[in-house]
């Protein structure tokens, strides 16, 4: 197969290429490499792969339509993933231009590369903050999600609806993963568990939002690449029993799919931490405070859909895959 994975040098889509590359697959690569967190890390990162004679590279922007036509006129993908994006809920408040720049202008010149090379599936990340103000749990992909909280959820959203415009008009396979807060080895220095890491080494206090009543579904890293793996090799195909009157938000008519890819099994954001303490022997200094803007208060994934169609089981839990973190986190920084 050949795949192209974008965002490449991020941290799903490194420990993605990683293991395509192990399976034998043929990878392209994109990644513009932005600073909205330390591009070291995606240096480093990519380091690990892109020697490797079955992988290319292209340092290129989502939003550079004549690069990425070129890229797929060259490479002729037959698989695609689309990783690159604008993440980050609070950054959206500061900064919303590069939301609608990277997830909505670049999601659309992926769409039409796709459209115009006849690509087999296009598999594309969403997010569980499609949920927004959704409360009934855990969160269904049956459920209609029209309610976002954050410009970053909206673009989430928007990418799930043009997915399926071109799913009807041209028959392109499309399958949206709504990840649930992804953690893990080379995970992103903007997220909790790599800012609390730093900030007890150091001594120094961490902010708890919500007074730490947050419950999140944090799924470990290993378990959401299990899950895109088995999803790419089956292009989304059309629900025959989807009627109009009665639309399923999961389904469609066309061939055209979202599902959820959590760990179902929500965890306190104080148990969170507790995990944290443990695999460092050290406390943290607390600062418990209000919940922020975008922000929802829970998450937890109904996975069923993706345990029937793909068998996909979560295996890693917190105080595992925290304890992994931890040892990644000292042996890179040397700490
Ligand atoms: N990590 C999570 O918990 C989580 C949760 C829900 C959804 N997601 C989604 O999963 C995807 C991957 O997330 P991640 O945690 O690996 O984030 P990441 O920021 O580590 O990776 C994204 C990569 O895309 C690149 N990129 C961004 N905009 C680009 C553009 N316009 N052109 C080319 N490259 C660009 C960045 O340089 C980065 O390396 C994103 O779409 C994100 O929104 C992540």
């Amino acid at each position: 197969m050949r795949v192209l994975v974008t965002g490449s040098a991020g941290f799903i889509g490194s420990s993605l290429v990683l293991r395509l590359l192990e399976r034998g697959d043929t990878v392209i690569g994109i990644d513009n490499h932005n600073d909205y967190y330390d591009p070291a890390i995606k240096d480093a990162r990519l380091a690990r792969f892109i020697e490797h004679p079955n992988y290319s590279h292209l340092r290129i922007d989502l939003i550079d339509r004549e690069s990425i036509t070129d890229c797929f006129s060259v490479y002729k993908p037959q698989r695609v993933v689309n990783l690159a994006a604008q993440a980050g809920v609070r950054y959206s408040i500061e900064n919303p231009l590069a939301y609608i720049n990277s997830n909505i202008v670049g999601f659309a010149n992926i769409l039409e590369g796709c459209r115009h090379n006849q690509v087999d599936h296009l598999v594309y990340a969403s997010s569980s903050s499609v949920y927004g103000a959704n409360t009934s749990m855990p969160f269904s992909t049956h459920d209609n999600v029209d309610h976002p909280l954050s410009l970053y959820a909206a673009s989430k959203k928007s990418n799930e609806l043009m997915a399926h415009t071109y799913s009807h008009l041209f028959g392109l396979p499309t399958t949206g993963l709504r990840f649930f807060t992804v953690y893990g080895p080379w995970g992103r220095p903007d997220m909790a568990l790599f800012k609390f890491t730093k900030a007890i080494l150091a001594g120094e206090p961490i902010q708890v939002f919500n007074h730490g009543k947050h419950r999140r579904d944090f799924t470990y890293i290993d378990d959401i690449i299990e899950g895109i793996l088995r999803v790419i090799d089956r292009p989304a195909f059309p629900n025959n029993t989807w009627i109009g009157n009665a639309p399923d938000p999961a389904t469609s008519s066309a061939p055209w799919r979202v599902y959820n890819i959590g760990n179902s099994n929500p965890v306190e954001l104080m148990d969170y931490i507790s995990a944290i303490e443990t695999a460092l022997g050290k406390k943290a200094i607390m600062q418990l405070i209000p919940i922020q803007d975008g922000d929802v208060p829970d998450t937890f994934a109904n996975i069923d859909d993706l345990i029937i169609e793909f068998n996909y089981r979560p295996a890693i839990p917190v105080e595992v895959g925290v304890t992994r973190f931890v040892n990644w986190y000292r042996d890179y920084y040397k700490v």
